[in-house]
């Protein structure tokens, strides 16, 4: 199977704070997956890498066939257009209305024309719920719907892989579903997209993703099915992912499919 991403023994050291000591995963191409980590263990850090925005220390990142270390300005830039990245902060251009922003990104990265960006706009706004948002500005909308302008910017210019970096983090519970209803929506229509989705919330890395990156203390602590995980991991995991899920009401534990044995030990 073609790897997409793969990061292999990276790291990372700011000033004299270690965050990335030894981290290694890959992900193939047509894979959903939920890197998870508390916050600050460096979620964030490893997706700048991933593009190429801040450099490792040592290790090296293929995204794409194209190794990341080293690359031209020119080779990065094309490697980029494969890929769509909703950053944490929404990171839209203050001074362009919501249909410039995703203009923006169409006419840097795609060869789409005119007509074409209007109608991915219009489609991908619809698909978020914000038909009528076009012609405002990013200070007139609310938090939830910037998020939701970053991530069809992400989809934007059809990447094949798509990376999103907290994309419900400080929402209300019915907004963050919203949202992932809507990335599960834009993600599930195109069998063969890549994407990855960063969280430190345990409910909503295993709502997205059947596989789970676990990241803490600077390496990888778990890789593999969330359900697996929950049951079996070392105790530390276990740990991570069971106290946000042991408190849910016991209907939505069956609805997320938490495994019997579990539901049975906790409720
Ligand atoms: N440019 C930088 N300069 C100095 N320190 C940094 C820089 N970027 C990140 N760090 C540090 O690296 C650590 C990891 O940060 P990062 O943003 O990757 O974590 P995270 O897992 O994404 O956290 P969160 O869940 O809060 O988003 C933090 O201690 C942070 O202060
Ligand atoms: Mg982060």
């Amino acid at each position: 199977m073609t790897k997409m991403i793969e990061v292999n023994r990276v790291r990372k050291s700011f000033k004299d704070v270690d965050v990335l000591e030894d981290i290694s995963f890959s992900v193939a191409e047509g894979e959903k997956v939920a890197l998870l980590g508390p916050g600050g263990s460096g979620k964030s850090t490893i997706l700048k890498i991933i593009l190429g925005i801040i450099e490792a220390d040592a290790g090296s990142v293929n995204l794409c066939g194209t190794d990341m270390v080293g690359v031209s300005a020119d080779e990065r830039q094309k490697t980029l257009r494969n890929v769509g990245m909703a950053f944490q902060q929404g990171a839209l251009f203050d001074y362009m209305t919501v249909a410039e922003n995703l203009t923006f990104a169409m006419e840097h990265m795609t060869s789409k024309t005119p007509k074409q960006m209007e109608d991915k706009i219009t489609s991908l706004l619809e698909g978020v719920k914000l038909g009528k948002t076009k012609n405002m500005l990013p200070h007139e909308l609310s938090g939830g719907m910037k998020r939701r302008v970053g991530i069809a910017r992400a989809l934007a210019t059809d990447p094949k892989v798509a990376i999103f970096d907290e994309p419900t983090s400080g929402l209300d519970p019915v907004t963050s579903t919203i949202i992932l209803n809507m990335i599960d929506a834009l993600i599930d229509g195109d069998k063969g997209k890549t994407s990855l989705l960063c969280t430190t919330n345990v409910e909503i890395g295993i709502r997205y993703a059947d596989r789970v990156i676990l990241v803490n203390e600077g390496i990888v602590a778990a890789d593999g099915p969330w359900r697996d995980l929950l049951l079996d991991g070392p105790e530390w995991v276990r740990n991570f992912l069971s106290v946000r899920l042991i408190g849910l009401d016991q209907d939505y534990a069956v609805e997320l499919d938490l495994p019997q044995k579990f539901i049975d030990a906790h409720w």
